[in-house]
C-alpha cells in the first residue's frame, strides 16, 4: 500500500457476488452522440476488471456535464457502448438512476456482470447531497467503491452520502494511483521541483502558484493567466485577456515570490516576450513582442513607425502565446529539474497551423513538452494535471512519455493546495 494512501481498497474487502457501487467519472467529451477521449474510461478498466474477476455483481454510476435535468445530449447510454467495446464484455444501460428500473437491473445482475446507471446528474438531489436519494441509489448495494478521481472534491450524494450509508466503502486503483502520485510529489519530490503553470485564468490556479512558491525550486508562468501578472508590473499587453479583478491577489503572490526570490536560492519566472496577433486564427500574421529589450523604436514613435516596435503589443493585439525567449528559458529550467509538475499550456494551443502540426500559438508549449519528455537529453519526472493539460496530451498521443498524467481538473488542483477532499475522506481508514 501506498504510504501517502490511508484508506482501503478493492483489494481489502470480499467482492464475491457482492453487489458493488462503483462511482467512477465518464465525464468525457460527447460530440454529437461520439466520444471525442476515452481517456477516463479506459482509466477504469483495471477496477472494473479486478472487481469481475473476483465475482462483484457491478453497478456504475457517474455524471457528465452539468445539466439542469435530464438533456439527451448527456446521457451515458454512448459510454456504455464504448465501455462494452473495451472490456469484449456486455454493458447493460439503465434509463435511470434510481427507481423500479434500475433496481430491478441491480438485482437481475450476476457475478461478473455489469450495470451502468444514466447520469447521476439528471436528478438536482445529486448536487444538494440528498439524503433521501442517497437512499435509493444505495438500495441493495454491499459494497461502494470510489474510483471517479474527477469528481472526488464534490461533496454529492453518489459521493459523500451514498458511502456513509454503506458499511463497506473502499477506492479503486485509480484513485489510489492518483493520490499517491500527487502526494508523493507534493510531500517528498525529487529536487529540483520545477512547477509549469499555464492555461487562461489566474482565478483558478491562484491558490496553487502560492503553494508552489512556498514548496517548489522554481515556479515557471505562462498562458493568459501570465497577462494578469505582466498588467499587475505596469507593462502594455494591448487588447489581451486578463482578469482585472485579480491583480491585487497577483501582486501579493508576487511580493511572496520576491521574498523567496531574496532569500533563497528560488526562480520565479514571468514571461519576457510572447507571441502577438490581432486575431487568433490560423491566417492572420503574428509577431514576437520582446518587452524586455530596449533598443529598438522608442515607444513615443508608435503609430509613426509600428512595424519598428517590437517591445510593446499594440492596442488591437493580444499575446497568444509566450515568445522564444521565454520558451527556451523555461526549457533550460525544466532541462535542470529532477521533477516537474505541468498544468497549463503556455498559449493557444486549439489554433491549427496550415503547413505544421503545431499551430501559430503553441510553439511555446510544444518547446516545454520537448524539454520535458526528454526531446534535449535530460527526463525529469513529470506530473501533468488538469482538465486542458490532460487533453491536450492526449490529442498529442504523447500520454505515455509522462510519468503520471491525471484525469483530475478541479480535484487533482485541490489535492495540490492540501484541502480535504469529501470524496476521499468518506472512505474506510486503512
Ligand atoms: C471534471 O471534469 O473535472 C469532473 O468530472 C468534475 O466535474 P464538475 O466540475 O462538473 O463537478
Amino acid at each position: 500500500m501506498a504510504e501517502n494512501f490511508n484508506k482501503k481498497t478493492i483489494r481489502d474487502v470480499d467482492l464475491k457476488d457482492k453487489l458493488v457501487f462503483l462511482r467512477a467519472d465518464y465525464n468525457v467529451p460527447i460530440e454529437n452522440g461520439h466520444i471525442t477521449s476515452d481517456l477516463r474510461i479506459k482509466q477504469s478498466l483495471p477496477t472494473i476488471n479486478y472487481l469481475i474477476e473476483n465475482g462483484a455483481r457491478v453497478v456504475i454510476c457517474s455524471h457528465l456535464g452539468r445539466p439542469k435535468g435530464p438533456e439527451k445530449a448527456l446521457s451515458l447510454r454512448p459510454v456504455a457502448e464504448r465501455l462494452g467495446q473495451l472490456l469484449d464484455q456486455k454493458v447493460t444501460f439503465c434509463e435511470s438512476t434510481i427507481g423500479d428500473e434500475a433496481n430491478r437491473l441491480k438485482k437481475e445482475l450476476k457475478s461478473g456482470e455489469i450495470l451502468l446507471l444514466e447520469n447521476v446528474r439528471f436528478y438536482p438531489e445529486e448536487k444538494s447531497n440528498d439524503n433521501k436519494f442517497a437512499k435509493s441509489l444505495a438500495e441493495g448495494i454491499d459494497i461502494f467503491v470510489q474510483d471517479g478521481f474527477g469528481v472526488v472534491h464534490r461533496a454529492h450524494a453518489s459521493t459523500e452520502a451514498v458511502p456513509n450509508l454503506i458499511e463497506h466503502k473502499v477506492a479503486g486503483f485509480l484513485l489510489e494511483t492518483e493520490v499517491t502520485k500527487i502526494l508523493d510529489v507534493m510531500q517528498d519530490p525529487k529536487r529540483p521541483l520545477v512547477a509549469l503553470i499555464g492555461g487562461a485564468k489566474i482565478s483558478d490556479k491562484i491558490e496553487l502558484i502560492d503553494k508552489f512558491i512556498e514548496i517548489a525550486d522554481a515556479v515557471l508562468i505562462g498562458g493568459a493567466m501570465a497577462n494578469t501578472f505582466l498588467k499587475a508590473q505596469g507593462r502594455e499587453i494591448g487588447d489581451s485577456l486578463f482578469e482585472p479583478d485579480m491583480i491585487a491577489e497577483v501582486k501579493k503572490i508576487m511580493d511572496k515570490a520576491q521574498d523567496r526570490v531574496e532569500s533563497d536560492k528560488f526562480v520565479f519566472y514571468l514571461p519576457q516576450d510572447g507571441v502577438a496577433s490581432q486575431k487568433m486564427d490560423t491566417y492572420t500574421t503574428t509577431r514576437i513582442v520582446d518587452w524586455s529589450a530596449h533598443s529598438v523604436a522608442s515607444i513615443d514613435s508608435y503609430p509613426k513607425n509600428p512595424a519598428r516596435i517590437t517591445n510593446m503589443v499594440r492596442d488591437n493585439e493580444s499575446i497568444y502565446d509566450i515568445g522564444p525567449f521565454s520558451g527556451s528559458f523555461m526549457a533550460g529550467v525544466i532541462q535542470m529539474a529532477e521533477t516537474v509538475v505541468w498544468n497549463g499550456a503556455m498559449g493557444v494551443t486549439e489554433v491549427n497551423a496550415l503547413h505544421s502540426p503545431i499551430g501559430p500559438f503553441a510553439h511555446g508549449t510544444d518547446l516545454v513538452v520537448q524539454a520535458m519528455t526528454g526531446e534535449y537529453g535530460k527526463k525529469p519526472t513529470v506530473i501533468v494535471g488538469g482538465g486542458d493539460t490532460t487533453g491536450y496530451v492526449e490529442n498529442r498521443g504523447i500520454i505515455e512519455l509522462f510519468d503520471h498524467v491525471s484525469t483530475g481538473g478541479g480535484a487533482c488542483l485541490d489535492l495540490m493546495v492540501g484541502k480535504k477532499l469529501p470524496g476521499i475522506e468518506a472512505l474506510d481508514k486503512a
